[in-house]
């Protein structure tokens, strides 16, 4: 598939600064939701990763007349039977900040026997009548408490399989190699051959 414009269809700014750096080498025009103030807020109420990545691309495809890329991600716990999972984002609740959510992952998991989690992204790309899906997993451990600046979500407690260092301590370039989102960019990469 031959694309020259993309729109990313998220207003996260780690998000799409990650997706840009993995994109613009490819000499496609990176654009995202910012660019076009039009654009609403897609309510993710699906209940499954890859149906809230499906929905937010599809509006942003038609509502811009370009092909659209989108991603949606969850932190599956072990000892929490895969939660939060789809339900990431509100966690502690409607409004969680980042913080917020942290916090209870990490009250949850005090007497936890396992620490093993995964981050799960789907990356949903919809081009006209056209839609496709990537995913990309990356394993490792919730830590006991916050480590490092970078990055943003769980990533100060996430530290992947492999790495001494959380995905907030590592550079963004190591983590775009090794994330879950990164993995699902780079089968899209793959995929555009
Ligand atoms: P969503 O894909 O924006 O719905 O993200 C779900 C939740 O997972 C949000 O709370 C994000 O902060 C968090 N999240 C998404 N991607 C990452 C990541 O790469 N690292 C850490 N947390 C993430």
């Amino acid at each position: 598939m031959n694309l020259k414009q993309l729109v990313i269809a998220s207003r996260n700014p780690h998000k799409i600064q990650e997706m840009q750096q993995i994109l613009q080498p490819l000499g496609i025009e990176v654009l995202s939701t910012q660019d076009f103030a039009e654009l609403e807020e897609v309510v993710e109420d699906k209940e499954t990763l890859q149906g809230n990545a499906l929905k937010k691309a599809r509006y942003v495809a038609s509502e811009t007349g370009l092909p659209a890329l989108s991603d949606d991600t969850g932190l599956e716990v072990e000892a929490l039977d895969g939660a939060p999972g789809v339900y990431s984002a509100r966690y502690a609740g409607k409004n969680a900040s980042y913080q917020d959510n942290v916090d209870k992952l990490l009250v949850e998991l005090k007497n936890a026997t396992t620490r093993k989690a995964q981050f799960r992204t789907v990356v949903a790309l919809v081009n006209g009548a056209e839609e496709f899906t990537f995913e990309g997993v990356c394993k490792g451990e919730i830590i006991t408490e916050k480590r490092g600046s970078g990055g943003f979500g769980y990533d100060p407690v996430f530290r992947p399989d492999g790495y001494e260092k959380t995905f907030a301590e590592l550079d963004s370039e190591t983590k775009n190699k090794i994330s879950h989102r990164g993995r699902a960019i780079q089968k899209f990469v793959e995929f555009l051959g």
